[in-house]
């Protein structure tokens, strides 16, 4: 067994990690016992002071991410490299490493790079955030900055929170094949993520979009308005109206941040109904599948969780979600699910993320299936986004 190999491949990700130079690790060719999992992803974070491996999951329609010191990661990818994948690369700012294993047999390839940048990690992040320039009139409207265009001490962890959805959306947006994307929030507010998001595409990224906010509350709507025309954001607009009623058609990206209980559902209907590339909500409460959980016959087995109030809440709200998601699949997306702010920030921290996928519709006798054995299992009777998809 080439163990000194799998030692020396450590040896250079623990100096990476301690120097600051680790980009990426990613491990691939899986073929352990887990179901669905495809490859792992590591990289060095600092949270709350501390530096730790933070590792990504990639399931088939999922990621997971679990965060470990040192001595633990250090375990884990030792068993990972023995006996689980069977090919790893590890990306550096000064060199490429690469591990391949077949059966007992483990090469190591390593490329010198020169002029790469170092990796970021909390330690440094705020340098690295997509919005740097914090002198803009939305950012002072939504409270944000103050007068000196500097971010207010109380607004420090919103202007956080922005910044952390703009990392996130703006490159689902970026992937999608359009000259000028065509982005519809649904449950819009006061529009945080639109402000943001429209800023970064049009003068970071100059990959420009045109951004459409839909809101009941009038009142949200006009100042939205008032708070574009005055930044110049010419292709930003707030609409009046629910959810149900806006009709998306030619919508390249309907995404719906904490609507509230069944809205979400709506946008995901209207994303659908729109045939947009890509579908993203982070559900707010929802409560219709807790009634018809209680009102039903949950197999029994599931007693032990389901006599506890809150863990029938917890398990309504995913089994809601993962409703969802597998009626997305059944339409035609390819549906992830992961956690897309600290749980610090809110509870309702879930996103899910719907890439339109032809392929994904052809599964659909499976994917029903999957549908009808969820609901039987956990005693529901029907999905409020299941009567809006006409099923
Ligand atoms: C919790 S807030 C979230 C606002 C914004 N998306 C954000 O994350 O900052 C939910 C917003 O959705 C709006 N809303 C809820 N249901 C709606 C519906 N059916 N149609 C239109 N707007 C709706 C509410 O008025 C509220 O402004």
């Amino acid at each position: 067994m080439n163990a000194e190999r799998i030692e020396e491949f450590l040896s250079a990700v623990k100096s990476a990690f301690a120097g600051n130079t680790l980009i990426k690790l990613r491990l691939s060719g899986y073929h352990g016992a887990e179901a669905d999992l495809k490859s792992i992803d590591v990289k060095k974070i600092v949270a709350k002071g501390s530096e730790k491996f933070s590792f990504t999951f990639h399931y088939k329609t999922r990621d997971i991410i679990k965060n470990h010191i040192q001595p633990e990661a250090l375990g884990h990818l030792r068993t990972a490299l023995r006996h689980e994948f069977r090919s790893a690369q590890l990306a550096t700012s000064e060199f490429d490493l690469s591990f391949e294993r077949n059966g007992d047999k483990v090469r190591l390839k390593r490329t010198e790079i020169a002029g790469r940048e170092a990796p970021s990690t909390e330690h440094n992040r705020a340098k690295n955030r997509p919005l740097t320039e914090t002198d803009k009139p939305y950012l002072q409207a939504l409270g944000i900055s103050g007068k000196d265009g500097q971010v207010r001490n109380d607004a420090q962890d919103k202007f956080r929170q922005i910044n952390k959805m703009v990392e996130i959306f703006a490159p689902l947006i970026q992937a999608i094949k359009a000259d000028k994307p065509v982005i519809v929030d649904m449950g819009a507010g006061k529009g945080y993520l639109d402000f943001a998001l429209y800023d970064y595409l049009a003068n970071v990224a100059k990959r420009p979009a045109e951004v459409i906010g839909v809101e009941m509350r009038g009142k949200l709507v006009e100042d939205g308005n008032a708070t574009a025309a005055a930044s110049g954001f010419s292709d930003l607009r707030f609409v009046p109206g629910t959810i149900l009623d806006y009709d998306a058609a030619g919508a390249d990206a309907v995404i719906a941040l904490h609507a509230c209980d069944t809205a979400t559902d709506d946008a995901i209907f209207r994303g659908i109904s729109a045939g947009a590339s890509l579908i993203a909500v982070a559900p707010c409460c929802h409560k219709q599948i807790r009634r018809q959980m209680e009102a039903g016959r949950p197999a029994p087995q599931l007693d032990v969780l389901l006599r506890h109030g809150i863990f029938l809440e917890r398990q309504a709200e995913m089994v809601t979600d993962a409703l969802r998601a597998l009626l997305l699949e059944l339409s035609g997306y390819r549906t992830k699910v992961f956690e897309f702010v600290s749980d610090a920030h809110t509870p309702k921290n879930n996103l899910i993320v719907a890439e339109k996928d032809g392929r994904a519709g052809r599964d659909r006798d499976a994917v029903l299936k999957q549908i009808v054995e969820v609901k039987a299992m956990f005693g529901v009777e029907k999905h409020y986004l299941e009567g809006l998809l006409g099923l």
